[in-house]
């Protein structure tokens, strides 16, 4: 009898959802560090600072955070000089952080979240302003925001905070979206916020350059939806209101959270409202097919009067079950998206035209440029193949003339959204930044791409001194 040969060494299956050791334990502040450059060579142009926001604590006194919107901010500032790094990590200091912090009790509601108290108490608990959405950096002050309340004020050098900013004139109850716009070529930044009702207003804001208000708008809404980013196109917003509806008894009596109290509500459409910005008056509404967005890309205002931007689209709002289901480091429900382009009249809303860019899953589109030649840079998963339970291990550029081309991260590490960063002294070649979760060697790192050459793999990975779990949004400052 034939000797029977030895059973071949299975392969180990690569690992997945390393990510979720990220934020399995609160993130931990660093004060400003030299970062050791672990691969590659610092450009000697790439000089500015990237400030990047995101939950950085999903956890309190025994409670687990019930969706990944409502861990506690914190702001990761890397500030770059041509020859070196220096970053420093800082968490936001809410009054609801801090108090906390103090009992170390989950003691406030979130978007997802209902503290362990009884049903009685629930309905009379507070929502803590998690502040841990984006920044917007202000000539004075750095701005930490979070679309359910006021920004945070926080010092743009050191991160400390320096309590709730009303942008000389909101008020205290007021909201202020996490995506705000800045005005490419006035300078000028136009956010909003919702003021819930048994029918919601969505209340507009222009404010200076400098971040004071200057006027403000308001539109009735239909129910309570949930808006979380808007389109500027020169003197044109764009809000398409998705058909989301909060259940509100559910909701303020605390039987439930807000996020589980919102409904998918298909048959009511989307509807697209233009606005002017310079009156901030609604001009335009039009109700289209359902579907659900959290951030827009490029835009801008054609030669022939058209509105043109790129949107995220998804089929639904599977995306929310998605995102709460990452704060238990376990995603078990699909939900993707793909970037779309559309073309709308401002005088009736109608779409003129409407097509796929990108039919991969992707996120977080940030352009440069103002017309049709901008490029975008975002998010994609590495492959088709990628499991269901990974997060995103790949960025990419999207150029409408040449098409997408991927930068894959390789197997266990995660970048979060790409920063564009223009190249004063050669706009075709921008860099991209990203901070990247190692999640094999269990650390996070910066990464600095050619934008023109993303392929090619970062021209310098840096080293953080702790953990920064992944990141919402970040912005970038020259000089
Ligand atoms: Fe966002």
């Amino acid at each position: 009898m034939a000797p029977t040969a030895p059973p071949k060494a299975q392969p180990a299956a690569t690992p997945t959802a390393l990510w979720a050791a990220a934020i399995a334990q609160p993130a931990t502040e660093f004060a400003p560090t030299a970062l050791s450059v672990l691969e590659g060579q610092l450009p000697t142009g790439l000089r500015g600072t990237l400030y990047r926001n995101g939950p950085a604590r999903l956890e309190r006194g025994g409670t687990q955070f019930g969706h990944w919107f409502d861990g506690d901010g914190a702001v990761l500032r890397v500030r770059f000089d041509g020859a070196t790094a220096v970053a420093n990590y800082r968490y936001v200091r809410s009054a609801g952080f801090v108090e906390e912090e103090a009992s170390d009790q989950c003691l406030y509601r979130g978007y997802g979240t209902l503290p362990p108290v009884s049903i009685w108490q629930r309905w009379q608990t507070q929502m803590k302003n998690a502040a841990n959405t984006s920044v917007l950096a202000l000539p004075d002050r750095l701005l930490a925001l979070w679309e359910g309340g006021l920004p945070h004020r926080l010092e743009l050098e050191t991160l400390e905070t320096l309590g709730l900013d009303i942008l000389e004139g909101l008020r205290p109850s007021d909201t202020f979206t996490a995506h705000p716009k800045r005005h490419p070529r006035t300078g000028k930044i136009f956010s909003f916020g919702l003021v819930p009702g048994g029918n919601a207003t969505l209340k507009l804001y222009r404010l200076s350059a400098a971040g004071a208000v200057e006027k403000t708008g308001t539109i009735p809404l239909s129910g309570i939806p949930l808006i979380h980013d808007c389109v500027l196109a020169d003197r044109y917003l764009v809000f398409c209101v998705s058909p989301v509806r909060l259940s509100p008894l559910p909701a303020l009596l605390g039987l439930s959270s807000f996020s589980d109290a919102l409904q998918w509500q298909p048959q009511q459409g989307t509807q697209i409202i233009v606005v002017d910005a310079d009156s901030l008056e609604a001009i335009a509404l039009n109700a289209v097919d359902p579907w659900y967005q959290w951030h827009f890309g490029h835009s801008y205002l054609d030669f022939d009067g058209s509105i043109v931007f790129d949107v995220v689209r998804y089929p639904d709002f599977a995306t929310n079950q998605y995102l709460k289901e990452v704060a238990s480091g376990n995603i078990k429900t699909p939900a993707d998206a793909q970037l779309w382009h559309y073309r709308i009249d401002p005088k009736t809303a109608r779409i003129l035209d409407q097509h796929c860019l990108i039919d991969r899953h992707c996120e977080f589109p940030i352009a440069i440029g103002q017309d049709e030649t901008a490029v975008t840079y975002l998010n994609v998963h590495r492959d088709d193949s990628v499991p269901l339970s990974e997060l995103f291990g790949a960025i990419a550029r999207f150029d409408p003339k040449t098409g997408l081309t991927i930068a894959d991260a390789g197997a266990g590490s995660y970048p979060c959204e790409p920063v564009p960063v223009e190249n004063a002294a050669n706009p075709e070649h921008p860099w991209v930044l990203t901070v990247v979760y190692n999640g094999y060697q269990h650390r996070s790192e910066v990464w600095v791409y050619e934008g023109h050459d993303l392929e090619k793999g970062p021209v310098c990975r840096l080293e953080l001194p702790s953990v920064v779990p992944p990141s919402f949004h970040g912005t970038w400052v020259s000089q």
